[in-house]
């Protein structure tokens, strides 16, 4: 009986740059290759100055790519087709200077512009200096790059050539492979064509042209989520507050400010919500009168008055429409979170609600991490402490759950 290998008939295009770790590139095509993937090379001209095409090409079996204005090579394979060909384009290994001209959308060599041109997936393997990977640069070239859908795989820590160490070696060969399998593997998608809204982001309610009450989130929490609903499959439309985050293009942006704003376009979007995330951090009062011009410090008075008014409470509204959607909400506690938690669950008739433990300095608010206690009207959850990416996809499974109950 013969068993199909992980990356039979899969295309990958090879991009290699110029760095000590490019003499590795020969062994990964050949392991590639070995799990059933065609590959194809293409070298800048600096990785040339590490291993040569012809080792390249003699472990591929194709000719290897490395001028943009090559006619031979353009009479063969045109670099627009070339683009089109791979299911997936690996750089590995990506310098620090391949990484920001990609950032920068650079199209005056062959591997940039094949980026520019191709539809494909990209994953980039950072191969490079410890502090050079580290400095600021490098790392906002690749949160841009993650943000508009690119994966980053490694680096790996550890000893480097240059007698170094920490962060920037190029990940193993058999990680490179085993990342690519993954890649390929079937997906679950658990949200396979579900509508899913997510309300994400903090509000911000005007007080004049100037100043707005507001509060520390972040938007990464919905964000996260947004993007692993994505992944499972769902048609995903985010309402955000004032953020500074991107999201997929395949997502529904929604940019709103007050909490009156989020409310209406929460009403809005409920014909096509089969899921409401509430996972914004609304603001609960608003200023009754918004001053039209900037309020002036009194000279009189050491102190002033504003009066505040309750906001519509929006995953409520959601919840208690006709039609409902299937209703998640956040509760952010800093004390007694289950009680707070299954007091919200019930006053606000949601079908979960996922408990933050807010008083945590590591957890919550603008970090990086996150950790939940789940309620639905029966059973109790506990995602650990994690990415907020992770805790997202750990939070889409048991809803997901929950919803086709
Ligand atoms: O954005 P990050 O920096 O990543 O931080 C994430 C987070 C801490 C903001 C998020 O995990 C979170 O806990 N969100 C809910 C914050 C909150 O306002 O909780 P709450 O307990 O005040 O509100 C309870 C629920 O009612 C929430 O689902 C909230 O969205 C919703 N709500 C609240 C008030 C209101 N007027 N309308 C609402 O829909």
């Amino acid at each position: 009986m013969s068993s199909t290998l992980p990356l039979q008939g899969k295309k990958i295009l090879l991009g290699v740059c110029g760095g000590i770790a490019a003499y590795k590139s020969a062994e990964l095509t050949r392991r590639l290759i070995d799990q059933g993937a065609q590959v194809r090379v293409v070298m800048t001209a600096s990785a040339k100055q590490f291993i040569t095409p012809l080792t390249m090409q003699a472990v591929s079996g194709y000719i290897v790519y490395d001028d943009l204005l090559d006619p031979q090579a353009e009479a063969g394979m045109g670099h627009i087709e070339l683009a089109k060909w791979a299911d997936l384009i690996l750089i590995a290994p990506a310098t620090a200077n391949a990484i920001a001209r990609l950032r920068a959308g650079m199209a005056d060599e062959l591997l940039t512009t094949l980026c520019l041109a191709s539809p494909s997936p990209i994953a980039i393997a950072p191969a490079m200096n410890q502090q050079m990977y580290l400095a600021l640069a490098t790392q906002e070239n690749l949160n841009v790059l993650n943000q508009r859908g690119m994966m980053i795989w490694g680096p790996a820590q550890g000893q480097q050539a240059c007698g170094d160490v920490g962060p920037g070696r190029l990940l193993e060969v058999p990680d490179l492979v085993q990342l690519s399998c993954d890649f390929f593997a079937p997906k679950e998608m658990p949200l396979l064509g579900v509508n899913v809204v997510i309300t994400a982001g903090p509000t911000q309610e005007a007080i004049d042209p100037v100043r707005y009450i507001s509060n520390h989130s972040s938007g990464k929490m919905g964000f996260s989520l947004a993007e692993a609903a994505l992944a499972m499959g769902a048609n995903v439309t985010v309402i955000a507050g004032p953020v500074h985050l991107n999201l997929s293009t395949n997502i529904k942006r929604i940019n709103i400010k007050s909490a009156i704003d989020m409310h209406q376009a929460s009403l809005t979007s409920l014909s096509e919500a089969d899921i409401f995330i509430a996972c914004a951090a609304v603001a609960d009062y608003r200023t009754e009168q918004v001053y039209v011009e900037k309020i002036k410090k009194q000279s009189d008075s050491d102190s002033m008055t504003l009066t505040l008014v309750k906001n519509p409470d929006i995953i409520a509204d959601v919840a208690s429409a006709h039609n409902r959607p299937f209703c998640v909400g956040f509760a952010a506690e800093t004390n007694d979170l289950e009680t707070y938690a299954l007091d919200k669950l019930k006053r606000k008739n949601l079908d979960l609600i996922a408990a933050n433990d807010v008083s945590v300095s590591e957890q919550g608010f603008n970090s990086e991490k996150n950790a939940l206690t789940v309620f639905s009207k029966e059973s109790r959850f506990d995602i650990a402490l994690n990415d907020k990416k992770e805790v997202a996809i750990q939070l889409l499974k048991i809803i997901s759950t929950e919803f086709k109950k």
